[in-house]
This record gives structure tokens, sequence and C-alpha cells, in this order.
């Protein structure tokens, strides 16, 4: 039986890899430790809650004391961290609390990980961290594990300071630690903040779709699902120190991304083909925004066997169709009503 502490299960991809983790390891226990902020949810996991092998602890990783005191209680044998603040604009706006919940967070955990746990006791620290890390592309060129570090956004900044903190806790003190840094995520439950779940709201909505700049922007998109397969094979198969770069060699500008989300929404709306892209307002840049993200998965993929299980196409339909079929989650997040909710029920 392995104990296994996951943070940040309640939001977007943390759902992801906790619903991979409860139903394909029934002889794991899985504890899903979140905040339950803006953008967690734990109606992202009504379908495992029930499960013998799941549970929930509302709690922040940035208090050390309810960290310390919650693995004095449950011993755990690894960690998968993915509790952080995630989004690039609201980064801009409050560099402050992504310094809190990212780097102290990430340290907290880091430190109690270091002070509980035997050199010889087969655990794990794996840190999921993102490739906004690696900075900015040009045309050409893609991220490797290898290449330095040039964050440029607070967000980017605050996990790249994570990562570094793991690896230096693997060097200095022989926390067993695992990192991998994926590119942009896409697939159900995600917060309608981020590109791809926003534009299907507001063209539901018939609201304006705000493309920052000239749409020119690259970003390399993998179904969120991939990502915590590649998780799972990480977690189980990668070796302890190591980096492994996950993504989709799946490269769109913004703008043709947009317009092809439009394009299947006015088909799955019955709308008059280019309706929605009517919507789309080209608005102010994003500051310091980075220009191309592109991931060379070459090293999961030769020394794990990890692949995407799915096309682009495939993945934005079945996307598209979650959230029409997911209004009420949409009308709840966006108004906050699953906050108020779960924020009585967990004082
Ligand atoms: P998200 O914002 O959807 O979810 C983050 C979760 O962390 C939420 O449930 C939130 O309540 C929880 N959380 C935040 N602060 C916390 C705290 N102080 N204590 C406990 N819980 C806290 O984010 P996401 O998109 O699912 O990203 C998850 C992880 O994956 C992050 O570490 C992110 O950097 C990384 N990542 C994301 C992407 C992407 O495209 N979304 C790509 C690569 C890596
Ligand atoms: P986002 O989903 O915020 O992810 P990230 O910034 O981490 O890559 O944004 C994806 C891209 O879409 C990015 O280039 C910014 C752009 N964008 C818009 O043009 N309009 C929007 O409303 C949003 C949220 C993003």
């Amino acid at each position: 039986m392995s104990k296994i502490l996951i943070t940040g299960g309640a939001g977007f991809i943390g759902s992801h890899v906790v619903r991979l983790f409860v139903n394909k390891y029934p002889h794991y226990e899985i504890y899903n430790l979140d905040k339950l902020t803006y953008a967690g949810n734990l109606e992202n996991l009504k379908d495992i809650e029930a499960s013998e092998n799941y549970n929930f602890i509302k709690g922040d990783i940035v208090d050390q004391d309810f960290v310390q005191e919650l693995f004095q209680a449950h011993k755990f044998d690894s960690v998968i961290h993915l509790a952080a603040e995630s989004h690039v604009d609201r980064s801009i706006s409050n560099p402050t609390e992504f310094i809190f919940a990212n780097i102290v967070g990430t340290v907290n955990l880091l430190n109690v990980a270091k002070s509980i746990w035997d050199e010889d006791g087969n655990n794990i620290f794996y840190h999921v961290s993102t490739d906004e890390v690696y900075g900015s592309l040009g045309n050409e060129g893609l991220f490797e594990e290898t290449t330095p570090y040039d964050p440029r956004s607070p967000y980017s900044a605050s996990k790249a300071s994570s990562d570094h903190l793991a690896r230096a806790y693997w060097h200095t003190f022989n926390v067993p630690i695992k990192i991998s840094n994926c590119s942009n995520n896409y697939g159900s439950h995600q917060f309608p903040e981020k590109l791809i779940p926003l534009m299907i709201n507001n063209i539901q909505h018939n609201k304006s779709l705000p493309v920052y700049g000239a749409g020119e922007n690259v970003r390399d998109w993998l179904w969120v699902v991939d990502h915590a397969r590649a998780i799972d094979v990480v977690f189980h198969n990668g070796k302890i120190g190591e980096t492994y770069n996950i993504g989709g060699h799946n490269e769109w500008k913004n703008l043709d991304l947009i317009h092809l989300l439009c394009d299947i929404m006015d088909e799955k709306l019955a709308r008059e083909e280019g309706t929605s892209r009517e919507l789309i307002t080209f608005v102010k840049d994003r500051a310091g925004h980075d220009m191309r993200y592109a991931i060379d998965s070459s090293k999961i993929e030769k020394e794990l066997g990890w692949i995407p299980s799915i096309t682009f196409e495939q993945g934005l339909e079945q996307t598209v169709d979650w959230y029409l079929e997911n209004k009420e989650w949409l009308d709840r997040v966006t108004s906050g009503a699953y906050q108020e909710y779960y924020s009585a029920q967990y004082q």
C-alpha cells in the first residue's frame, strides 16, 4: 500500500491526475490536498469521491505548521505536487500571491519531506512544472531539458524558482525529486480564464473574444488526460533527480486556434458559418507576452515510451462537447457559486 499526497487535486490538471491514480491504482491511498481557491472545485471529482482509496483534505501549503502536522499524521510515501497559482495574467496583477503559493508552498512541502523521509525509503517528490520556465522562443527551435531557464512572467519566475529549489533539495539533502515541464494543457474542467475555455464560454454567451496583440503568439497544446498519463509514467518509471519535458507536437498561433474554435462552435450551436468569428476583438497585448512555446518531448518518448494518445482535432472536439454539456459547471465557476458552497462546507 502506497500513500500518495497529490496537491492541487481539485484544480484542472490535478483532478485528472487524481482520477487516473484513484481508478488505476486501487491499492494506493490517494490524499488530495487543496485550498479550494477560485480554481479548485470538488465538483471536478464527483465521479470518484466515494472511492475507498480517495481522501480529501482542505488546506493551504503556504501554512508551514499545517503541512508539517499533516505529514506527521499521515506519513505519506510520495508527493505529486501540482498546487499552484497558475494564470499568467493574474501573476501580472498580483505577483506576490504567486511567490507565496508557488515558492513558499513548495519549500514547505520539500522541508517536511526532507525531515520525515529516510534516505532508503523509496519515496518520490514529484514537482509538476511548466515549459514557461524556459522563456520565449523565436520562429525556430524547441525547449529541451537542457535549455537554460529564462522565465519572463511572475508566474514562470515562481515556477522556475520552485523547480530550482526542488533540484537544490535533491543535490543538497537527497530529497528524491522528479520534475516534468509541460506545455499548455486543454480539456475538461479548466477554469474559463485560460484561452480555450474562455473562448468557448464567451462564444456561447455571444461575448467578445479578446485576442491579445495581433494573435500571432504560438502555444503547443496537449490534452490534459495525456498530461496525466505522462505524470503516471514519470512517477512510476522516471529516474530520481531527472527532468522530463512533456508536449503535444501541436503548435498553434492563437488567432488560428480561435478561428478553429469559432468554426467548431458555429457548427455545434447550429449558427451560420462565420457568426462566432465576428466576436473576435483585438485588445491590448499582455505585458511581456512570450511569443512562442514549443516542446521537444523526445526524452520521455524514448526513455519512458509515452506519446500523446489522441489528435488535437479529437481532443478539441471532446473538449468543446464537454463544456457544452456542462454549462452549469461553467456558470457556477464563473459566478463563484462552488467556492461559496465548498467554503461553507469546509471551514
Ligand atoms: P489550476 O489553477 O487549475 O489548479 C491549481 C489548484 O491548486 C487549485 O485546485 C487550487 O485550489 C490549488 N491551490 C492553489 N494554491 C494553493 C495552496 N496555497 N494550497 C493548496 N492548494 C492550492 O492549475 P492547473 O492548470 O491545473 O495547473 C496545475 C499545475 O500544473 C500547476 O503547478 C501548474 O504550474 C502546472 N502546469 C499547468 C499547465 C497548464 O497548461 N495549465 C501546463 C504545465 C504545468
Ligand atoms: P493562457 O491560456 O493564459 O496560457 P499561457 O499564457 O500560460 O500560455 O493563454 C494562451 C495564449 O492565449 C497566450 O498567448 C495569451 C493568449 N490569450 C489571448 O489572446 N486572449 C485571452 O483572453 C487569453 C486568456 C489568452
